[in-house]
């Protein structure tokens, strides 16, 4: 009864291996972030290239930290989108080949469903229904989780998701790449209310997002100041933009609790490691009588434990891939 969990969706190749309940024996991860610095993104051909070259030692590293052999896995499950395509072939080709040859399931997972479900490995106990806010690098949705496999979307991001504003506000300070750690960092030292940027609410009653306006505001600051010869207090325009996208999500998470009536809240994605989104979100679950759940960083940014929770209900629930599985770039949740 293990489980093999391949993520290598964009630039960290990750695997994991979970036994009963599900419970998580081994997990590693191989950040790529050094790689792809100096270009100040994630470059998709050296990506793929870096995760063929890592892969297989992470598996014989994944095994020996469970204290394995291949012999012990009963299922292998895997990224299959959203992401890089060529990332994504490269973890779905390892699976098929390792599926066949122990000839054990083969499972595809929804990436985004993988972020959902780190909260599950990390809160054993958690029960549904429940309201997840998943913001990743790719992704700002708000998802209502009725039972075990069903995803109804509530609201999304119009523009730009709520990570890649981080990337992009990040870079346009100087502040390099990956964006999101850095402008949080950054915030902390300043102070939100120094600088007044938009926030986007959209129509009454909408739960979708709008991070394009925000961004577009920051770099109009960060240009009209150059213009003119002045100054940019980093630190302050950090915490301000910060504190727009975070006020917006907080609010737009709170009603749709109110809507649906749940009473536990989860966070998910790469950005759900942000420091102020976490005491934010805590202060106002707490006045409104609502859990909140969150996974611990190293389960909120990229990994196979996330993949893997997701795979064990689905291998439980008796689903499987055939060796036909497939990428998709764009694969929806919902
Ligand atoms: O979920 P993830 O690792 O990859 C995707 O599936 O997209 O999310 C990556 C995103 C990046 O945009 C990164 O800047 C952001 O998560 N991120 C953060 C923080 N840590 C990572 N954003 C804000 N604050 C953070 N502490
Ligand atoms: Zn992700």
């Amino acid at each position: 009864m293990y489980l093999l969990a391949i993520e290598s969706s964009c630039d960290e190749t990750a695997v994991a291996i979970l036994g009963p309940a599900p419970r998580l024996l081994a997990s590693v991860v191989a950040s790529q972030v050094p790689v792809h610095q100096k270009f100040g993104g994630v470059v998709p051909e050296i990506a793929s290239r870096q995760h063929l070259l890592t892969l297989n030692p992470l598996l014989e590293q994944a095994l020996q930290q469970a204290q394995l052999n291949w012999e012990h896995l009963g299922a292998v499950a895997v990224t299959r989108g959203p992401g890089l395509v060529g990332s994504l072939l490269v973890g779905i080709s390892a699976a098929k080949a390792i599926a066949w040859a122990l000839n054990i399931p083969l499972i595809g997972v929804n990436h985004l469903a993988g972020h959902i479900y780190a909260n599950f490995l990390a809160h054993p106990g958690l029960e549904l229904p429940a309201l997840c806010l998943v913001v990743s690098g790719g992704h700002t949705d708000l998802i209502y989780l009725p039972e075990h496999g069903r995803f109804e979307r509530l609201g999304r991001t119009r523009d730009d998701a709520a990570g890649e504003a981080f990337d992009k506000v990040a870079r346009a300070l100087g502040l390099g790449y990956p964006g999101g750690p850095l402008v949080d960092r950054l915030a902390r030292e300043g102070n939100p209310e120094a600088i007044s940027l938009p926030r986007a609410f959209l129509e009454e009653g909408s739960l979708d997002f709008s991070f394009s306006g925000l961004k577009s505001a920051v770099l109009n600051y960060l240009n009209r100041a150059r213009q003119r010869g002045e100054e940019v207090n980093k630190a302050d325009l950090a915490a301000a933009f910060q504190e727009a996208v975070i006020d917006v999500l907080v609010e737009k998470t709170l009603q749709a609790a109110g809507r649906t009536g749940v009473e536990r809240i989860l966070l998910a994605g790469g950005v759900a490691a942000n420091s102020r989104l976490r005491q934010q979100l805590e202060e106002r679950t707490q006045q409104a009588g609502l859990k909140l759940y969150y996974p611990p960083l190293d389960l909120c940014t990229d990994n196979a434990a996330m993949i893997g929770a997701a795979g064990w209900y689905l291998w439980q629930a008796g689903y499987r891939d055939d060796l036909y599985l497939n990428a998709e770039a764009n694969l929806p949740l919902v």
